[in-house]
């Protein structure tokens, strides 16, 4: 593997093999989301406790001061809205790696959507990244999701992830699911997980615990962290659980301690 990659791989993962990636890209395809109406003031409180910030190019432009000292993991696919139902997910590249290195990202994250007819163009779009990508040396992250109707189950996200990683990803994003273990077994690239809708601080906080004992090497969350009752407590609480080890219990605890 190149220099440049593995510099950026180990930015993005750090020296314990865990990482907590702050997921604030939502914007690309569903507008103002709750929490992030104005991005700049909830992320940048929440800056100096997460390893990574993913956000879309136009979020970073507007939003993060250059001199932010963070990896970033940039949000290259895109073209359809929360509006269109029908195609949620069905998407192409929306920045170009020359773009992205004048950004100067430590990695770009790519959606593939796996048991929809348009799965062969978010591959074909996906394979593309990755191959202009390997020529500057970036790493891809793969957002994994299944066709409306699968099921986010070990049997699928199993499917979708192996395949992101026989594609060329670097890293997978996929959802906690039963017997998660499966998945990662199966997929032999890095693993974090999405954090998916909002639940109480405390399930969340299992979620992320129950991941990293399957296997999982960290998570790259957002609304589970940035609509949190207070988002820094609980970014606070999800790296403990990353990084420390801790239970859930003691993360719950410290939430509710730092909450105070
Ligand atoms: C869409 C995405 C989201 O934009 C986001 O990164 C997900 O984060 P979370 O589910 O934790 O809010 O990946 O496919």
């Amino acid at each position: 593997m190149d220099w440049g990659m593995k510099n950026r791989i180990s930015r993005i993962i750090k020296k314990d093999g865990h990482t907590v990636m702050l997921a604030v890209d939502h914007g690309y395809f569903m507008g103002p989301t709750t929490g992030l109406e104005k991005l700049d003031d909830i992320v940048k409180p929440l800056l100096p406790h997460a390893d990574v910030l993913m956000p879309t190019r136009g979020a970073l432009r507007n939003y993060i001061p250059p001199d932010t000292d963070i990896p970033i993991c940039l949000r290259v696919s895109g073209g359809t809205s929360i509006l269109n139902k029908t195609n949620l997910l069905h998407e192409g590249i929306i920045v170009s790696m020359e773009d992205a290195l004048r950004l100067n990202v430590s990695a770009v994250a790519f959606s593939i959507l796996v048991g929809q007819p348009f799965e062969r163009d978010t591959l074909l779009a996906f394979t593309k990244i990755i191959d202009e990508a390997n020529r500057f040396g970036i790493p891809v992250l793969a957002v994994t999701a299944v066709g409306r109707g699968l099921g986010k189950d070990a049997k699928y996200l199993s499917l979708a992830s192996r395949m992101a990683a026989e594609l060329g990803a670097s890293i997978v994003k996929t959802y906690y699911c039963e017997d998660f273990e499966k998945v990662v077994e199966t997929c032999p690239v890095p693993i974090v997980i999405a954090g998916g809708k909002k639940i109480p601080e405390k399930d969340a906080l299992q979620m992320a615990y129950d991941a990293l004992q399957a296997g999982a090497i960290g998570v790259d969350m957002g609304r589970n962290i940035f609509q949190s009752s207070n988002p820094v407590a609980m970014i606070k609480a999800v790296k403990t659980i990353v990084h420390k080890n801790v239970t859930p219990k003691e993360a719950y605890e410290l939430f509710k301690s730092s909450k105070k």
